[in-house]
């Protein structure tokens, strides 16, 4: 499918031309995303709800014929960055570091699926995905990327395959142990609808989601407190749900029904305890919102999201000051409802905000952060666009 070109893919085929000289044989693009709710339960098997974000990560491609993946960057201030060729028959876990592991990483996952892509290709990527804030940047880049190789290589591929393919990428060969919620949502999110995606079953959902027609906003705070998934904290509460599940004698979380909580939690250790409680709400809270979504009822999802970041605050313990003081702050100006978005320790917020109140709840926002002399956060409204595709 090929889509409207995105500003970034304008530049990424203009960088390319600049640096070789020729036109590319294509442009492919990926978008980050806010998730709505639904947090920490796609490694639970459970449900979530993304939605694109306007902001896209572009690659320029062409193929080679030398076996190697060449990869440049356009920074912001229009300077290019290039990584050292790597060939793609040599690739293996370890071989490379640094942001130069994700394109290499897919490359790597498509090869292991037996797809053709070891005869290597030049790629030229832009874009304008807050990179460090929980917006899913590096999900972006190997997503486009992923669907560039598959052109070049001329291999169609199912979306959900595609989503699996770059999870693996990202586990087995960046080494940070997150689900597939990105990745499904930069591939198969569209424009002005939320994905209602059950990762146990692979069914998913497009819910319309139009704030704007409820008078209402999704503003994304970006706290600009970095985070990371390649560290301790996001590895520690996976392991700590898998061995809640085993202790329960259920293949995962999501076998917890929201009926059988109390029961479950007394035969479990102290410790594990806030995980189980956390997983098994944010499911029902994610079927919740869904029902108000497909009721029309879009204004009603507020204390949803608040309860959602309470509850990955005090029992999931991924918030942190920065997340707290944007919930805090937004929802005390009028926000209908706020939560941290991703997978926490830094990164965004979202806030549900009735138009007429933006001003105020910017304001707001702005004067919490700088009262507690914390670093001055980004603010954007964030409206569902369409997923990954091509561009040219
Ligand atoms: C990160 C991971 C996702 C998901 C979220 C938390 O974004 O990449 O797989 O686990 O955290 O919901």
């Amino acid at each position: 499918m090929t889509q409207a070109t995105s500003a970034p893919a304008a530049k990424a085929a203009e960088a390319f031309k600049r640096l070789h000289g020729r036109a590319p044989d294509g442009v492919w693009s990926a978008p980050g995303r806010v998730n709505l709710i639904g947090e920490h339960t796609d490694y639970n098997d459970g449900y979530v709800l993304p939605f694109a974000l306007p902001h896209r990560t572009a690659v320029a491609a062409s193929p080679r014929a030398d076996g190697a993946l060449a990869v440049s960057t356009l920074g912001d201030d229009g300077g290019v960055q290039e990584a050292a060729p790597v060939v793609v028959a040599d690739l293996a876990p370890g071989t490379v570091r640094g942001w130069a592991a994700y394109p290499s990483g897919v490359a790597w996952a498509l090869r292991e699926q037996d797809i053709p892509v070891t005869a290597g290709a030049d790629l030229v990527i832009a874009g304008d995905v807050p990179a460090g804030a929980g917006l899913s940047s590096s999900h972006a880049l190997e997503c486009a990327v992923a669907l560039a190789l598959l052109g070049l290589a001329g291999v169609t591929a199912e979306r959900p395959d595609i989503a699996r393919w770059v999870q693996r990428s990202e586990n087995d060969f960046v080494g940070a142990p997150t689900g597939i919620l990105d990745q499904t949502a930069s591939l198969s999110c569209i424009e002005a609808h939320a994905l209602f995606y059950d990762v146990r079953s692979g069914k998913s959902e497009q819910v319309a989601f139009d704030a704007a027609a409820s008078g209402l906003e999704v503003l994304v705070i970006d706290t600009r407190a970095s985070h990371s998934h390649v560290d301790g904290g996001y590895g520690a509460r996976r392991a700590g749900c898998e061995r809640a599940a085993g202790i329960l004698g259920v293949p995962a979380l999501r076998d917890v029904d929201i009926t059988e909580l109390d029961e479950a939690l007394v035969r479990l250790p102290e410790e594990l305890r806030p995980l189980v409680r956390h997983v098994v709400t944010e499911n029902d809270r994610v079927l919740k919102t869904v029902d108000l979504l497909r009721a029309g009822r879009l204004a009603d999802i507020g204390p949803l999201l608040s309860a959602s970041h309470m509850s990955l605050d005090e029992d999931y313990r991924v918030s942190c000051l920065e997340l707290d003081v944007a919930v805090d702050s937004s929802t005390a100006a009028g926000a209908l409802g706020a939560r941290m978005t991703g997978g926490g320790f830094g990164g965004s917020a979202i806030a549900l905000v009735p138009v007429d109140r933006h001003e105020e709840v910017e304001r707001a926002v702005l004067a919490a952060f700088a009262a507690r002399s914390l670093v001055r956060p980004r603010l954007f409204t964030a409206v569902p666009s369409a997923g990954a595709g091509r561009d040219r």
